[in-house]
């Protein structure tokens, strides 16, 4: 079991790893909301796997439960699927002491964070997050909100959790695409911050696509350890924060110039990890060799590491053009000095970028990307 802590004032909080944690939420939340009623908001697909040992773990421990579900994907995550939990927790009659807690992936966490972030003007909440990328990135550190017809995420707050409870079992259930995405971020945070993690993953590959859980908790765990670091250093990315979008500008034009939907998201920071190394090496920031490392490491777990011949550079360009966090300032870029070491730089040109790609189609374009089943 591993804790781990969010250094935030008085908004501090844990984050528990350990396998078989589910059936011990109830627990878990005691002394940590000080509310006896509590509403669990998930989607069916999750609902049909861990609902019950949620609300029997919360009933045993004496808390008011009940539940609410989304209809479950990128889709529902809007201000209409807000409105109607509203109306469900008003429903339950839960006052200014009920707890909200999320149980599924990033959607529903983000969606259940802004609602309780928002009704009453702030509830408890408490995450269980059960897909890879929720447990190592999206449950941690507060962001919560919802997506608009013109773009994601452009409504939301900072609301921090009361703990985050990471069961890495559920995984077991998680269909293997969405876990090997996932993977694109643990192995992020170790290249920004961990060459250790780096390397576990490295010498760990086959045991952790096997599910291995002994190498998976302590993967997750090392992995969260470095978004809390960041998190506690940077609450409302005013700075340091930012390097955990290494390899997310590319990624994010590779995402929208596929199409959104046809590269899962961790597919697409994977390039984009690999592009960000190759132009650190441009700039003479780093060893070329690291972005070799980055590549092996990242197509050994299934991920692909470079664009699809089909997918045009300049499509990718315009799309990283169109990226609201572009549109809205400079283009930030996290370039590597070394695996375990980035810093942000906003001097890469559109042509720096365009060599990138073209050399990293050269160099990996034939290393297949596909995750072993
Ligand atoms: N708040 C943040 O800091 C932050 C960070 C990164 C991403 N995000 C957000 O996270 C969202 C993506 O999250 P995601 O990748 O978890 O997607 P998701 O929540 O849509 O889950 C992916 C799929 O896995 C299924 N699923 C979830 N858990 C399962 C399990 N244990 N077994 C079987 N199936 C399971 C879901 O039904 C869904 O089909 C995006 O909306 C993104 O914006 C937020
Ligand atoms: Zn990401």
């Amino acid at each position: 079991m591993a804790r781990i802590r969010i250094e935030l004032g008085p908004s501090s909080y844990e984050i528990v790893v350990e396998n078989g944690l589910l059936e011990h939420v109830g627990e878990q939340i005691e002394g940590v909301c000080r509310g006896r009623q509590a509403i669990v908001i998930t989607e069916p697909r999750v609902a049909d796997l861990y609902l019950s040992t949620v609300t029997q773990s919360l009933a045993s421990a004496g808390l008011q439960v009940s539940s609410a579900e989304v209809p479950g994907g990128e889709a529902c995550k809007t201000l209409d699927t807000a409105v109607r939990l509203y109306d469900r927790l008003l429903d339950a009659r839960l006052d200014r002491t009920g707890i909200v807690i999320a149980l599924g992936g990033g959607v529903v966490g983000d969606v259940a964070g802004f609602v309780a972030a928002t009704y009453l003007r702030g509830v408890d909440f408490v995450q269980v997050p059960t897909t890879l990328l929720a447990q190592v990135d999206a449950s941690i550190g507060g962001k919560v909100g919802v997506d608009l017809p013109r773009g994601k995420n452009l409504v939301g707050a900072f609301h921090q959790p009361k703990r985050v409870l990471t069961d890495p079992e559920v995984l077991a259930s998680l269909p293997r695409r969405e876990f090997v995405s996932g993977l694109a971020e643990l192995v992020k945070h170790g290249i920004i911050a961990d060459r250790k993690l780096f390397e576990f993953v490295r010498s760990h590959s086959a045991a952790l696509l096997a599910l291995d859980q002994e190498a998976l908790e302590a993967a997750i765990a090392r992995s969260c350890r470095i978004k809390a670091g960041v998190v506690s250093r940077d609450e409302k990315e005013s700075g340091l924060r930012a390097i955990l979008n290494f390899g997310h500008t590319v990624g994010h034009g590779v995402e929208a110039a596929a199409g959104f939907g046809s590269l899962a998201h961790g597919e697409a920071v994977s390039i984009g990890m690999v592009t960000a190394a190759l132009i650190s090496a441009e700039k003479g920031l780093a060893d070329e060799g690291a972005a070799f490392e980055i590549a092996e490491t990242l197509s050994s777990l299934g991920l692909p590491v470079a664009p699809d011949s089909g997918l045009d550079t300049e499509a990718v360009l315009a799309a990283m053009a169109h990226d609201k966090k572009i549109a809205f300032g400079r283009a930030r870029f996290v370039l590597l000095r070394r695996i375990g070491d980035v810093e942000i730089v906003d001097d890469v040109a559109q042509d720096e970028v365009r060599s990138a790609l073209d050399a990293q189609r050269r160099l990996f374009g034939e290393w297949a990307g596909c995750a072993p089943s």
